[in-house]
């Protein structure tokens, strides 16, 4: 497709992009793999978009012991490893913005070295003391480091004009007792306007466009309700086993993984009300009453309504696979379960009564995450001998990835003398329509928090919620059961298709537009 074709924006069309102030950026856990694969081609992309000033650093902290220089030769080469075709100029730019303080996470001294060193580089960099601190840490470090920034005097008041922001990577917390303690553990040294919770799903652009999709669009929004909607199916799918995971993923499986965060919050997108207007808050307000909507289950319902599964051996596009239990570190009776499906009901007056299916898996047959709306049959067909029920219902699917775009399937008479009927898409994908994918969802929430943007991250109140529908799941497999046996290369055990199947429904095939 030539340039010509692609969209340009007309008069009329909205488009906002902040540019974030001054600012120093600071990473805990600056060697690990986030940072090199995610954070620096993010940080790199906004600086080279001209979205983050040239009064900016970044200080990498860790226990690895490297310099500045050696930091900064590691940073070249992530550059290199993510955008090959990068500005040379442009790269040693942000290298020479890149710093390293070697320090142990635990060791007060360290926090006053990391003091001296933020004051001279903010002279330096004309920061006026902004600080952004990203904890980019195992977990279990996060309490520590935050309590530790404020002993050394490293968090400002919200109403200081120097503003401290903190990141904070998933998992956020394993369960509603662990999260709570680690939210107080934040909240004792920081506000909540000071407190931004990572959900990267939230930030991708096609889970955001449902919102535009819903609220910019006159023609969607009354439909969006029991009487048009037949159920919605959410599909988070990854043909990928735990690869370098294994101590996490034993630890936590999928429930934690993809379950408690990226599905619920993409539900939340597609379920929630109107939000008075698109402020941080109006948002979350709306997302944290939908979550509060959704039915709690009996025990006895649990069972009914949420599938965990485990795959065995099998094979991912005509490769063997070993099962799960096979991995190296995997203990040979492990229960984790890589496939979730859950059949939720949302308790309010526009959704009572319509099935929201959601499933996720690992060792599935293809990478895919979509939404699929599938409205109502008609009431009564005109085509006879063709039953209501033999007409397909129109399927709206937004697909997150990793084609990202739209699709809507209509009935359609097909061209002849006879009346024949045939099933077509209208769609169009982020590629075809603007001549390349969105950009990766770290930038958005970068910049976000660099600007003091909370829309696209989890308040307190959210977390709590979400952990307080899904504990008692948790507990109830860690008390008894199996997960069911699927081989991998396939879409789960067999019960998740009983899920649909009785209430007189299937899956779709997730990832065919
Ligand atoms: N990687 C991803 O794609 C991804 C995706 C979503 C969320 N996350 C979250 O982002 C955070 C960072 O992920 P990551 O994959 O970069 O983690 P990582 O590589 O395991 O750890 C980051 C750094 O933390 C330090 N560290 C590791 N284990 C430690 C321990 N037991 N005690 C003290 N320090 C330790 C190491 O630095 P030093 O030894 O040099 O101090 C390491 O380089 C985690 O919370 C993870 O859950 C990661």
């Amino acid at each position: 497709m030539d340039d010509a074709q692609l969209y340009q924006p007309v008069r009329g069309d909205f488009c906002e992009e902040g540019i974030a102030g001054p600012c120093g950026l600071v990473i805990f856990g600056a060697s690990g793999d986030l940072v090199s694969r995610k954070l620096l081609p993010a940080l790199f992309a906004l600086r080279a978009r001209g979205l983050i000033p040239p009064d900016f650093y970044l200080l990498g902290f860790a226990r690895s012991p490297f310099a500045d220089e050696s930091f900064r030769a590691n940073v070249r080469e992530d550059l290199r490893a993510c955008c090959p075709q990068a500005d040379s100029a442009a790269v040693a730019d942000f290298v020479a913005a890149c710093y390293y303080l070697q320090g142990d996470y635990a060791r007060t001294a360290d926090y006053a070295a990391l003091r001296g060193r933020l004051t001279e580089l903010d002279s330096r960099h004309r920061t006026r003391g902004h600080h952004l601190f990203y904890l980019a840490t195992p977990p279990h470090l996060f309490g520590q480091v935050v309590r530790s920034l404020h002993q050394a005097g490293l968090i400002t008041s919200p109403s200081d004009p120097a503003w401290t922001r903190v990141l904070v990577e998933k998992p956020f917390g394993r369960d509603l007792a662990s999260a709570t303690a680690l939210d107080q553990a934040l909240r004792q040294v920081l506000d909540e306007s000071q407190i931004y919770r990572i959900d990267h799903y939230l930030a991708k652009d096609t889970v955001q466009n449902l919102l535009v999709f819903r609220f910019a669009n006159a023609v969607f929004e009354p439909l969006w309700n029991r009487r048009f909607i037949d159920h919605v199916q959410i599909t988070v799918a990854e043909s990928i086993g735990i690869e370098e995971r294994v101590g996490y993923f034993e630890q936590a499986g999928l429930l934690r993984d993809m379950f408690q965060n990226h599905l619920l919050q993409v539900l939340a997108m597609v379920a929630m009300e109107p939000p008075l207007s698109f402020e941080a808050d109006k948002v979350r307000d709306e997302r944290v009453r939908l979550f509060q909507a959704i039915r709690r289950l009996s025990p006895e319902d649990l069972d009914r309504c949420f599938v965990r599964g485990q795959y065995t051996a099998g094979e991912i596009d005509g490769r063997p696979v070993l099962g799960y239990r096979q991995e190296a570190g995997v203990a040979p009776d492990s229960r984790r379960e890589t496939f979730v499906a859950a059949r939720l009901f949302i308790d309010n007056w526009r959704w009572y009564g319509v099935p929201f299916y959601l499933r996720t898996g690992k060792r599935l047959p293809r990478r895919v995450s979509e939404v699929a709306i599938v409205f109502r049959q008609v009431p009564y067909s005109v085509f006879a001998p063709l039953t209501s029920a033999e007409l397909r219902p129109n399927v709206l699917v937004m697909n997150v990835q990793p084609e990202e775009g739209v699709s809507l399937s209509l009935q359609i008479k097909s061209p002849g003398p006879h009346l024949c009927l045939a099933t077509v898409n209208m769609d169009f994908t982020y590629r075809e329509v603007f001549g390349h994918q969105p950009p990766d969802a770290y930038q958005r929430l970068l910049l976000d928090c660099m600007l003091g943007d909370q829309t696209l991250f989890v308040r307190h109140d959210d977390m709590e919620v979400t952990w307080s529908l899904l504990t008692p799941v948790l507990e109830a497999w860690e008390a008894r059961g199996e997960p069911f046996p699927y081989p991998a290369g396939t879409w789960g055990p067999p019960e998740a298709d009983r899920l649909l199947a009785e209430d007189g429904r299937a899956w779709r095939l997730a990832g065919s537009l």
